[in-house]
This record gives C-alpha cells, structure tokens and sequence, in this order.
C-alpha cells in the first residue's frame, strides 16, 4: 500500500453512531445493549469536502447515543497515529451535543437510568402501529414541540448533530427564535410493563408571514433515522404534518426549503394520494388550465408549482 495512504482515513466510514439501548435486567448492576449502528451520509461540513482525516492508521470514532434521551458519549481508537495527526475531537466538537461526555462507565449509568426514566417532551399529536418486521409490539408517537417547550431546547441541543451527518447542506437552527416548531417521532416499546422511548425522526418548520396575514409553513429539515427508513415512517410524518396544516386556519400554504430527491418522491407520492381521493383529477385533459392549479393549490394548501407537478404526474399516470 502506498505509505500515505494508510494514513489517510474517510470521515464518514470512520464515524460509527450507535443507538444504545441499556436495558436494565436483574436489578440495576446487570444490563443488556441492545446496539444499533450505521454511518453518517455527509461529514463535509466537519472535515471538509474530501471527507479525510489524516495521521491515523485504522480509525474509529464512536459516537454513542441512548435510543430515548440521546445522552451521548464519544470515543476513538487507532492502531497507530502521526505526531501531525488531525485533532479530531477539537474538530467535531462543535457539531456534536454540547453535553457529550467521554467517560464510558458513566455514560453506560446514564443510559441505563435514561432507559427506564426518558419520556418525550412536548404535546402528543397522534399514535399508530406499524406493521413492519420487528416493530409489531412498537406503537409511534407523534410530538409537537417548540423551543420553549420544557426539556425540548436541551433535546434540540443533541438531536441537531443528525441533521448534519443525513441532510445534505443543513445548518444548525436559530434555537433562540421560538417561532419555530418541531413534529418529533418516537417509538414507544412496552418492555414487561416499563415504557421505554426511542427517537424515529423529526422535522422542524418555520412560520412565515403570508400577505396580509397568513402563514407560509416551511418545512426545513426533515428526517427519519437510518434504522427506521423504508417502513413508512416518513409518508406517515409527513401525512401528520399536512393534516395539521389543513386544520389550522393560519396556514394558507406549505412548502419545502430546498427538498432533495428522496423527500421530494415522498411529498409527490403523498400529495398524489390524497390529490387523488379529493378527486383533484377527474376528467383530466392536456392542457391543464393555470386557474384550476390555482384553484387546487388554494383550496389544498399546497404551492402551485407543487401542484402543477402532481398534475403533470397524473396526466402521465393516464397515458400508461
Ligand atoms: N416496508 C418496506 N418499504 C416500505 C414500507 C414498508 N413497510 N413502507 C414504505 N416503504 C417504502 C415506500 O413505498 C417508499 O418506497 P418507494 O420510494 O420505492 O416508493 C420508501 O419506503 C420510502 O417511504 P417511507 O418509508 O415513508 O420514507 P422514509 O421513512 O424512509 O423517509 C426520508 C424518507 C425522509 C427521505 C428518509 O429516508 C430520510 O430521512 N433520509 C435522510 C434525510 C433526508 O434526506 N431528508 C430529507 C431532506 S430534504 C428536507 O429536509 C426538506
């Protein structure tokens, strides 16, 4: 191997983010880990846009989280490391949870008590089941929060570092404007009679003014964590959402900053659903007038050109 090389690692295969589940068994000494592990998509805005860090040979960066409560604790090792090695730790730190702790005895203490002690914060909004394997006993939560709800700045403060490692270009929020509100999804497990929590998901979204006086709900940033994707948790964030928009007299449309592609399917597959059961589409024919986009756009709460997009899918839809 070159002899470079070998001490140039990738940042995001080097992050291994653990979900940690201590659960306490025969008294409070004994505990089961249940561990959930994957690697961030996106480490750019920490080590810049090669994604290296260089000066260690076979490197792993642990960050561990308790599933509920998202305490977290990191840690590394190496085979062996340069005098010139990157400083790691000083380099991430500002993008991890300002409470992160590097003792692993304590932070196994604290998830353990996390365990059995975490609920969420906020309001519930809705329950439901999901039918996925594995989480036949597991009912989800929906909560609304907002930055001055208890508990919720502090949980922010921890929950944001995921943002960076899974959506592409996020930036940390403005935590101190409590406009904004957050849909925060946990999956509740009943474990022999003790209810423990763990984090799904969130999204936060933003009020802004629609003349003369409206709002404009802009979602920002959405995202189901890895282990909980492609079970349907994101069309079901996303349906609770837009229920709630279409509830509140306030809000007269909703859109999205910057959506990539994969949100971007899962906001057109859900407008086409519920599009679809309103009858937006009966007797569809090319080309669709600009006022019956405005119509539904208005009446649906949705922007026109998200609109005009779902008709043009439906058009193709009648072709095939
Ligand atoms: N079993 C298998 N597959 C299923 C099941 C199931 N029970 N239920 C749904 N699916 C499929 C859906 O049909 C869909 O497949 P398709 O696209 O082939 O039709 C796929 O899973 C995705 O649908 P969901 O499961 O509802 O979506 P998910 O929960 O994975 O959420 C999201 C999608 C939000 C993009 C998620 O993957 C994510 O958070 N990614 C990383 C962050 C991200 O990209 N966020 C959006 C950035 S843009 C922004 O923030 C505004």
């Amino acid at each position: 191997m070159n002899s470079l090389k070998q001490w140039v690692t990738n940042s995001s295969e080097a992050i291994n983010i653990r979900l940690v589940r201590a659960v306490p068994r025969n008294g409070e000494d004994e505990e089961d880990e249940d561990i959930t592990e994957f690697n961030p998509v996106f480490t750019y805005p920490i080590f810049g846009e090669q994604e290296q860090i260089f000066g260690y040979k076979d490197l792993i960066i642990n960050l561990e989280f308790a599933s509920g409560s998202l305490a977290s604790c990191f840690s590394m090792g190496y085979k062996d490391k340069k005098p010139t090695a990157d400083k790691i730790y000083a380099t991430m730190k500002d993008f991890l949870p300002s409470d992160i702790i590097d003792n692993h005895d304590l932070f196994a203490q604290i998830a353990q008590r996390d365990y059995k002690e975490f609920k969420p914060m906020g309001t519930k909004i809705a329950e439901y089941r999901s039918n996925h394997e594995g989480a036949e006993d597991s009912v989800f939560e929906f909560y609304q929060a907002k930055f001055d709800t208890p508990r919720f700045l502090e949980y922010h403060k921890r929950l944001q570092c995921f943002s960076t490692f899974f959506i592409e270009g996020a930036s940390f929020i403005e935590d101190t404007d409590e406009k904004w509100e957050v849909r925060l999804l946990f999956e509740r497990i009943n474990d022999n009679g003790q209810e423990t929590y763990n984090i799904v998901g969130y999204c936060t979204m933003y009020p802004y003014f629609y003349y003369p006086d409206q709002i404009r709900m802009r979602i920002s940033q959405f995202l189901i964590l890895p282990p909980y994707q492609q079970q349907g948790h994101g069309s079901r964030m996303y349906q609770s959402l837009y229920n709630d928009f279409c509830s509140r007299k306030e809000i007269r449309e909703m859109t999205v900053e910057d959506p990539n592609d994969d949100f971007s399917d899962l906001r057109d597959k859900n407008d086409m659903k519920h599009l679809t059961a309103k009858g937006v589409f009966k007797d569809l024919q090319a080309p669709i007038k600009a006022d019956r986009i405005e119509q539904a756009a208005k009446a649906y709460k949705l922007t026109k050109r998200q609109v005009a997009r779902c008709f043009e899918l439906a058009l193709l839809r009648n072709l095939d």
